[in-house]
């Protein structure tokens, strides 16, 4: 089975992709970094190439791809709001343009990675797949955005989708800190013997869950739920405070923590 992973040397990229070679797939990945430093494979094909450009339909061309799971994406929500024209060009028109070809070249389904984004902040948790979607910052709307497009798609050339809403994804390798990687930048930064900073007054909840489970449901997800959205997460709620509390204990620390201004866009709720 020949899988064709966009983002593959990302963070829920690699773990993706390996475990795609544990299940004895062949993998093509796409990706614009020069160094992406995959698991060495020769079941793994490495293409250089931004979804935005036209190169990528010649990927498909030659490769033929049974699936796509697509996850190359501008990830960031404050880098949304420094730069929203990228964040829609890639999440978006990067999207379409990945639709296009899964269209042309008869892939078989895509799957596509969403985010908690989409819900906004929602008062009911924990949050279903049936609340109300109501994207709070630029990256939320553009997975939105994306979101949509995959379904019309769908409708108008019988494309096979599963459209997974990840929360916050957390485990080795994460290279995000701050807002977008909260676990690894406190971690991060007790290791330094440096207060956590928390924007807001810590109350604020995140759902974790750990990048393997991610990677397994990504491939789960190529035989699986076909025409249908899921959340992956962990059902729970955790609040900053609590899990800068955790973390002390764990690595018997007694930093302090660094209060600072919430920032725009960010959620209070569980992802
Ligand atoms: N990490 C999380 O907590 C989280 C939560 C919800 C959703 N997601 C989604 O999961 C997916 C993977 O996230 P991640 O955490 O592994 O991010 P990541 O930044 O580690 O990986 C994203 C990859 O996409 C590539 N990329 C970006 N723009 C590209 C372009 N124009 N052309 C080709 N490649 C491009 C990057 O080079 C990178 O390798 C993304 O779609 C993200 O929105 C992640």
């Amino acid at each position: 089975m020949k899988v064709l992973v966009t983002g593959g040397p990302g963070f829920i990229g690699r773990h993706t992709v390996s475990h795609l070679l544990e299940q004895d797939c062949q993998v093509i990945v796409v990706d614009q970094r020069k160094d992406p430093k995959l698991p060495e494979d020769k079941s793994v094909t490495y293409y250089e190439t931004d979804i935005v450009s036209e190169d990528l339909e010649q990927i498909f061309a030659v490769e033929q791809p049974d699936y796509c799971i697509h996850l190359a994406a501008h990830v960031s929500v404050p880098r949304s709001y420094e730069n929203p024209h990228l964040d829609a060009e890639i999440n978006i028109m990067g999207t379409i343009n990945v639709l296009r070809a899964c269209v042309r070249y008869k892939v078989r389904k895509i799957v596509f990675s969403s985010s908690a984004a989409v819900y906004g902040n929602p008062d009911i948790y924990p949050i279903e797949e049936q609340c109300a979607l109501d994207p709070q910052s630029f990256y939320g709307m553009s997975k939105y955005v994306a979101e949509s497009y995959i379904r019309s798609f769908s409708t108008q050339y019988n494309l096979d989708y599963t459209i997974l809403r990840y929360a916050n994804v957390y485990g080795i390798r994460e290279h995000r800190t701050g807002e977008d990687g909260v676990m690894t930048a406190f971690i991060e930064r007790m290791a330094g013997g440096m207060p956590m900073i928390i924007y807001g007054d810590g109350r604020q909840t995140r759902d974790f869950v750990y990048v393997r489970d991610v990677a397994v449901a990504n491939a789960l997800a190529l035989s699986v739920g076909s025409y249908q959205t899921f959340n992956i997460s962990s059902g729970v709620g955790l609040s900053l405070l609590e899990l800068s509390g955790r973390l002390q204990e764990l690595y018997e620390k007694t930093n302090s923590v660094q209060f600072m201004p919430q920032k725009p866009g960010i959620s209070i709720v569980a992802f």
